[in-house]
């Protein structure tokens, strides 16, 4: 599964931020960057599936230290390229079970990652790796927040941007695996964090753009 991923994001990473653009609504990633702009101080952050590091400056601005992590060598070749700040590290890792060290970090950021992995391994690997009253920050993408025909057209509109702009087989998880809201509260709370705050955020261009929480949850 972590190969047939791997494969695919390394793939499409050059094409990636124009083809996401298309699928969310181009204003989507800037509104959740501009939230994160927002956020306190940082201290050690890890990033999980930093992709092509379109957060990743923003994290570096606000936090003392940054791992930026990904399962893809090809997004983190492109994340590289994009980001020159001292503080950012970046390491292969899989989300679901990584190699750094227990409590290592007060801040875990996380943006359009946990539909493709198992939410729970992932969650628990974020738990084990930030310190004890640290800060989980996720951004989710959430189509079940559509109503009817609005799902639909966004939907299709993800398929058919993936499809045409990428043009190689997606992996097999896909957005039938978005928690939705509640789902992702829920499973934060069974994982041993407590949800802080929930915004959601989407581009206002399009009724059937896709929503995308902005979850923010402490570690217990
Ligand atoms: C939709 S992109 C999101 C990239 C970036 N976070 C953003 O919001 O623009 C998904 C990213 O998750 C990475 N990814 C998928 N499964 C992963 C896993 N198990 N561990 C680490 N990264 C993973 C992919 O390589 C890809 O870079």
């Amino acid at each position: 599964m972590i190969d047939e991923q791997r494969a695919f994001w390394s793939k499409v990473a050059p094409s990636y931020d124009r083809v996401v653009d298309l699928q969310i609504g181009p204003a989507t990633r800037a509104l959740v960057r501009e939230r994160l702009v927002r956020e306190g101080r940082l201290g050690n952050a890890v990033e999980f599936g930093c992709g092509t590091g379109f957060y990743t400056q923003v994290l570096a601005e606000r936090a003392e230290r940054v791992v930026a992590t990904d399962c893809s060598p090809g997004m983190l070749a492109m994340a590289q390229q994009r980001i020159d700040a001292a503080n950012v590290r970046f390491r292969v890792e899989d989300c679901q079970r990584t190699t750094l060290a227990d409590g290592a970090f007060d801040t875990a950021f996380m943006s359009l990652v946990i539909h493709f992995t198992e939410p729970a391994a992932t969650l628990a690997e974020m738990r084990r790796i930030l310190k004890p009253g640290g800060t989980l920050i996720i951004s989710n993408l959430d189509p079940q927040a559509l109503g009817g025909l609005a799902r639909v057209r966004c939907l299709a509109r993800i398929i058919y941007h993936g499809l045409t702009g990428y043009r190689t087989k997606p992996p097999k998880a896909s957005l039938n695996h978005a928690p939705t809201e509640q789902q992702l509260h829920d499973l934060l709370i069974r994982a041993g964090f407590e949800v802080l705050s929930s915004e959601t955020f989407r581009d206002p261009s399009r009724s059937s753009n896709i929503p995308v929480e902005y979850v923010r949850a402490l570690r217990r």
